[in-house]
């Protein structure tokens, strides 16, 4: 029998417990090893999950230099991704962050530094390319079935549904922003890779604070990531909104909110072709075409719409490392997507049109 690779969880919060360790019990060539989190009561329940004891850390430098593991997942607050993932590439482990990718085009270029050096594979999650609706469209677009993809809009609005607010998402130097870099890294990525990665050439957009004062009330039962910290920090914006032309002439509208006054919460990415169009939203598509001198919709019946793209995800980490299966996401693609992040906050801190 093949021997199983060990795995290491650094971060045991929403995530880390919730998501990553019950993918990681799915997978038969997988052992988790080891666990991290800087909160000790954060290890029982991941441990009552596992099933059986396994090594216990506070410190992820020390998980590392025990060499006790093949590969971690890190779950962690953004600003610690670029370090973590760093010193285990260094160490020879194999790398699964959390999105976004890192908190700038600087510490995402570090990442990807180490992992050539190392030679260990690198992903960030992108769960929503791998939910199934999503590569559904794929196959259609590869094929030819929606014509030249030239514009269209994305965005994950809320009404209302602050993560965490006053920890660390709210506070600018451990999350890197607000919703723009929390959900807009999911949409503008999946879009991105919808429209086949073109590049981004120039980017404008504004943001806004407005709720850090605002009531505990909330509709969204995706906000409720992180642990709120009463009278903490909330340096971020809570909307962003922007524009993004790529070198192929396409172009993005995107919008973002953990609190706006609209009518409900929508996740979604709706792109344009000249044969036909589609809107992803929540997981799920709808087709607009035209047939027989009729327009048509259509909408596939896809079985588990949301969810388990994060599992898929895991799943594929390990078949890359495996060489079972080609990557579908690159460092790269995860650097451009910063990139286009960290121009929609300039351009909204110098009120004009950033050049990438
Ligand atoms: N892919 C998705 O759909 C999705 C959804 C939510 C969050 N996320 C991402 O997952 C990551 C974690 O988010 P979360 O909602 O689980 O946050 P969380 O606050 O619930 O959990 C973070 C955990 O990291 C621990 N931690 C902090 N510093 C640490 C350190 N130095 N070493 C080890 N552990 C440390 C905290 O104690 C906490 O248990 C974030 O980067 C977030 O953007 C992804």
């Amino acid at each position: 029998m093949n021997k199983k690779m060990k795995v290491g969880v650094i971060g045991l919060g929403g995530m880390g417990r919730y998501t990553h360790v019950p993918a990681l019990l799915e997978l038969p060539e997988i052992e988790i090893a080891a666990i991290c989190d800087i909160v000790e009561s954060k290890f029982k329940p991941a441990e009552d999950l596992i099933g059986k004891p396994v090594a216990k850390y506070t410190d992820y430098n020390n998980l590392l230099d025990d060499n006790v593991v093949d590969a971690v997942h890190i779950c962690t607050p953004n600003y610690l991704h670029s370090v973590i993932a760093v010193a285990a590439l260094k160490k020879g482990a194999h790398v699964f962050c959390e999105k976004p990718d890192a908190v700038s085009v600087a510490e995402a270029e570090k990442m990807k530094a180490a992992a050539d050096a190392s030679g260990k594979v690198l992903m960030v999650m992108r769960n929503n390319r791998h939910v199934p609706a999503s590569k559904y469209l794929k196959d259609k677009i590869e094929n030819g079935d929606f014509g030249d993809l030239y514009c269209g809009r994305c965005g994950w609005t809320r009404r209302r549904g602050i993560p965490g607010k006053g920890g660390w998402f709210t506070s600018k130097s451990q999350s890197g922003g607000g919703p723009l870099i929390d959900l807009g890294v999911h949409l503008i990525d999946l879009s991105i890779y919808l429209m086949g990665n073109p590049r981004a050439v120039s980017v404008s957009g504004s943001v806004y604070n407005k709720f850090a004062e605002c009531s505990d009330i909330s509709d969204s039962e995706h906000s409720k990531f992180g642990e709120k910290v009463e009278g903490g920090t909330f340096d971020v914006e809570d909307l962003a909104i922007g524009f993004i032309k790529f070198e192929n002439g396409a172009s993005l509208q995107i919008e973002f909110s953990w609190a706006s006054n609209i009518e409900e919460e929508r996740a979604f990415s709706e792109i344009r072709g000249a044969k036909a169009g589609f809107t992803w939203e929540n997981g799920k598509c709808r087709i607009f075409g035209e047939e027989n001198g009729l327009l048509t919709n259509s909408a596939p019946i896809v079985s588990d719409a949301y969810g388990n793209g994060h599992a898929k995800n895991i799943r594929h980490f390990y078949d890359v490392i495996a060489k079972r299966s080609k990557p579908d996401y690159t460092i790269e693609q995860g650097i451009n997507v910063i990139k286009i992040l960290q121009a929609v906050y300039k351009s909204a801190e110098l009120n004009r049109e950033i050049l990438l």
